[in-house]
């Protein structure tokens, strides 16, 4: 039997970490197998990547670089973790995937949403999710809810511009995958987001 795979996406300041948590302690009280996983990162390997490409340290790190950084660590996450889970037929919530750098690298960095697509598609051949929340929060809300974190990597310390290309770049990206994006609105409170959330998902678990 085939789990399921679903990724959470949304700009920084989104509260898709808190959500996609929220929304795994549910499932699993329903007695639901899954697993909660997070992009970059995850798995050993793939947390020493997110380390490289986050610290704030590393202000000179190339557009292209990162990218393939990005899809490298993607790449390793996949298949040590979230295939076998899929293939035990687990439902896996992953916390940002392949559209994150359709966005942030695609557009945030201005390297073409088909460009980093293409290197992707080498990382993830045909696995993409089954589907996709995304969380919709207007870019003065997130950006305010950023600024109150104490520790900010290196994505975070970006230039106000570099966000809203990003916040633009989600926009293109659901609008470019309408089938399998379900966009909620992430300006409600957190409970709220996690609850319908919640709901979406049961939905599609049960067609
Ligand atoms: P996080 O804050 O959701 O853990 O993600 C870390 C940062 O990495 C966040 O600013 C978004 C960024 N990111 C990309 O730029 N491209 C990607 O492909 C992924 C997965 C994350």
């Amino acid at each position: 039997m085939q789990g399921k795979f679903i990724t959470f996406e949304g700009p920084d300041g989104s509260g898709k970490t808190t959500c996609a948590k929220g929304v795994y302690d549910k499932l699993k009280k329903e007695g639901y197998d899954v697993i909660y996983t997070r992009e970059p990162g995850g798995i050993e390997i793939a947390e020493e990547i997110r380390n490289i490409i986050l610290d704030p340290k590393n202000t000179k790190m190339d557009a292209r670089c990162e990218a393939l950084l990005y899809a490298a660590s993607r790449r390793q996450h996949l298949v040590e973790k979230v295939l076998p889970a899929l293939a035990k037929g687990q439902i896996v919530l992953c916390d940002r995937f392949v559209d994150s750098s359709l966005a942030y690298q695609g557009v945030g960095r201005h390297l073409g949403i088909e460009e980093v697509f293409a290197i992707n598609k080498f990382a993830i051949e045909d696995n993409m999710p089954d589907f996709t929340i995304y969380l919709n929060v207007d870019p003065e809300i997130g950006l305010q809810r950023i600024a109150t974190r104490n520790y900010k990597d290196r994505l975070d310390q970006e230039s106000l511009q570099f966000h809203q290309d990003t916040y633009n770049g989600y926009l293109q990206v659901v609008n470019k995958y309408k089938d399998r994006m379900i966009v909620v609105d992430a300006n409600q409170d957190e409970a709220k987001v996690i609850d319908d959330c919640f709901k979406i998902i049961k939905e599609h678990l049960n067609v």
